[in-house]
């Protein structure tokens, strides 16, 4: 069967490489068949009613929507007028946000880095007493890790070496919610990326980074295919599912042993530097994973 999609992007992030995600999965949506058309995120209206309104006109509504953003309103709008959206809304706002994900991967389960949770502060300025600190030095040692809860390509993650670095970044940080994370040693600089399409794993690569404990590729990461053990794939799939997610990009630190940790849950991870890295483009596998689902459910 094909179907009707439209794929949406933010038009207000102006690097090439969201409109060029938005192209993959055009490219491989038109493979399968299907009819599509590709809008920034500003021409469809987030209308509380039942219409649809692009560029100021009432249009019907597509099958199904990619949705390769996080104007998380604009998808749920478009999930209340029973359109299926992928991802939907409540996954992309757990991934969005990383304190959201850890809880949820700690409910199903799933190894993460032990993390504190700062208080929230309505935006002021945040004041921890002597005691607080001293349990988040006693309980992750240094150096540990300052990850403020939205952020990606490793901008929002800091290493602390010590005290007054600390107290330093909890004041830089200023109001902005944030959490305190067990600096997992045996990653420093190396992580894995696995992508995840339904229940299996399609592609996977190694990050290096040679002068950062950060192995973004954003950041120098240097990518390498690899083919995960079937305990990194286990703990992969189980981590889309617990964020409810169709696809992902899990990323996967080594624990003591080599055992995988979760570090983060990308709902619309960038298939780009995958695809170069191995030759694989996912887009074509999360294409064929929707038509399942649809077909599934128009039975
Ligand atoms: N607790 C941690 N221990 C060791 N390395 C970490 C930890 N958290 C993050 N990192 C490193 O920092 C990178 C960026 O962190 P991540 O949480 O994925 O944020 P972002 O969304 O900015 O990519 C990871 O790819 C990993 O290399
Ligand atoms: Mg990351």
């Amino acid at each position: 069967m094909s179907y009707s999609c439209w794929i949406i992007y933010n038009g207000y992030l102006q690097s090439n490489k969201f409109i060029d995600f938005a192209n993959m999965f055009d490219h491989a949506a038109n493979t399968a068949g299907d009819n599509t058309t590709i809008y920034r995120n500003d021409e469809i209206m987030t209308l509380i009613a039942n219409n649809l309104i692009v560029n100021g006109k009432q249009v019907q509504r597509p099958d199904y929507v990619i949705f390769t953003d996080k104007d998380i309103y604009l998808a749920k709008q478009l999930e209340i007028l029973h359109i299926p959206v992928f991802n939907c809304s409540a996954t992309i706002e757990i991934s969005d946000d990383k304190i959201k994900t850890y809880q949820a991967l700690k409910f199903a389960n799933i190894p993460i880095p032990e993390t504190i949770v700062a208080p929230k502060t309505y935006g002021l300025p945040i004041h921890l007493d002597n005691s607080y600190i001293k349990y988040v030095m006693d309980t992750l040692g240094f150096p540990l890790v300052i990850k403020e809860t939205f952020g990606s390509f490793g901008e929002q993650v800091y290493l602390i070496e010590n005290e007054a670095a600390l107290y330093k970044k909890i004041g830089e940080i200023g109001g902005k919610p944030f959490m305190f994370q067990k600096f997992i040693n045996t990653s420093y600089g190396v992580d894995l990326r696995l992508q995840v399409v339904g229940n299996e794993v399609v592609a996977s690569m190694k990050r290096v980074a040679e002068n950062d404990f950060r192995a973004n590729v954003t950041n120098g990461g240097k990518m390498m295919a690899y083919i995960p053990n079937d305990e990194e794939r286990r703990i992969a799939i189980q981590a889309s599912n617990a964020i409810g997610a169709h696809f992902s990009g899990v990323d996967l630190l080594f624990g003591k042993d080599g055992k995988p940790i979760v570090c983060e849950v990308n709902s619309n991870a960038h298939i780009r530097n995958l695809y170069d890295c191995t030759g694989v483009d996912a887009s074509h596998a999360i294409i064929e994973h929707i038509h399942r689902v649809l077909n599934s459910t128009n039975k």
